[in-house]
């Protein structure tokens, strides 16, 4: 376990902004989370849990308390009779999880290839891309209470997975240990997603799990911006989801708008919004700008402020609201 006094949160994000933290805790097991809770109780300070953080927008004048890094990076797999359990522990780097799956022909997580953060985030958010969610091949989630010190097995019907959210989003307070996942051996590839489709077209083979993920991190390597030259946390607002009778009066003014049903309501691409109905591709405040490839993904020079990302998604808000009626909601959260 290391501890460092005020450390730079624009050090330990991927949109590379935030002013100080108070204190950082790097931890290596179990009994160093706990530790970490214990000398923020001790301090009288708040804690918050930090994975990558590459889907997190921290505050310019930083945090007055205890960043927890769960490094813990063991990783299991386990055959049974339904498939392979594969059990990773929080701190093991997302796409380092799925190379390894893919490696041993593992079905479930190939579309999900290429997603930075690690794998005790990725419940958190139930990531998600070309046509795959995390929650489908969750197990159960491990967690520690910081509370009691209990640590409890959360099985998948009692995440309460949603599009991009879990229990775990509206519970900042847990900390997630491990996640276990059930893979298949025999699976089927799943390219029925746009970008996926349309590599196969132009004959990029999609017959096993790493060829579709290598596939996929192609497809992504186009549409984000390069992490080592931008900052970025991926998309910035989630895909609003609104009712069947307000995307029937958008479809008269916008016939081509696209729309997927999801459960009662339609899920609509607010890229497609951004670009084909207000151009704004590129739009940029300050340091901040909506990515020209991709304007659902926001990336920001080195240097910009929290501040500048909060006024160009306020922007984009009010466009999008005047224009459409739709209401935005952020899919990157807030440090704290
Ligand atoms: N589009 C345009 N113009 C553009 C880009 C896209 O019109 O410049 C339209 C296209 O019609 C396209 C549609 O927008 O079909 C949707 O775009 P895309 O397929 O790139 O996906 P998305 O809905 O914008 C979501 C996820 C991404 C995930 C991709 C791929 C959310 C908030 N985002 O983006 O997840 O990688 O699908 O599955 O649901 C993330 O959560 O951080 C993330 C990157």
């Amino acid at each position: 376990m290391t501890t460092r006094e005020s450390v730079s949160l624009a050090s330990l994000t991927t949109f590379r902004i935030g002013g100080p933290a108070a204190y950082v805790v790097d931890c290596e097991s179990e009994s160093d989370v706990r530790d970490a809770i214990a000398f923020a109780r001790e301090h009288a300070l708040p804690f918050v849990v930090l994975g990558g953080g590459s889907n997190v927008l921290a505050p310019d004048d930083g945090y007055a308390g205890v960043v927890i890094r769960p490094h813990l990076t063991r990783l299991s797999f386990d055959e049974r009779d339904d498939g392979v359990l594969a059990i990773a522990e929080a701190g093991v780097p997302w796409d380092a999880f799925v190379r390894e799956a893919c490696m041993r022909s593992l079905w479930g997580v190939e579309n999900l290839a290429g997603i930075p953060g690690s794998v005790g985030a990725a419940p958190i958010q139930n990531i998600g891309a070309y046509g795959a969610e995390v929650a489908e091949t969750v197990e159960w989630v491990e967690v520690l209470d910081p509370e009691t010190g209990d640590v409890t097995r959360v099985s998948n019907a009692d995440c309460a997975f949603g599009y991009r959210d879990s229990r775990f989003k509206r519970n900042p307070g847990t900390i997630i240990l491990r996640v276990a996942f059930l893979l298949k051996k025999d699976g089927a590839p799943r390219i029925g997603y746009a970008d996926l489709a349309r590599a196969q077209e132009q004959g990029t083979p999609l017959t096993t799990p790493s060829e579709i993920a290598a596939a996929v991190r192609a497809i992504r390597a186009k549409k984000f911006p390069d992490l080592s030259h931008e900052g970025t946390a991926g998309s910035f607002f989630k895909n609003p989801h609104i009712t069947a009778e307000a995307f029937a009066a958008l479809k008269e003014r916008y016939p081509e708008l696209p729309g997927f049903p999801s459960g009662a309501l339609v899920k609509v691409p607010l890229a497609w919004i951004l670009d084909r109905v207000l151009n704004l591709r590129g739009f940029t405040h300050g340091n901040a700008r909506l990515y020209e490839a991709q304007p659902l993904v926001l990336a920001t020079t080195f240097g910009a402020r929290a501040e500048e990302v909060r006024a160009l998604a306020a922007l984009v808000n009010a466009r999008v609201k005047e224009t459409t009626g739709i209401e935005l909601e952020w899919e990157v959260r807030e440090l704290a």
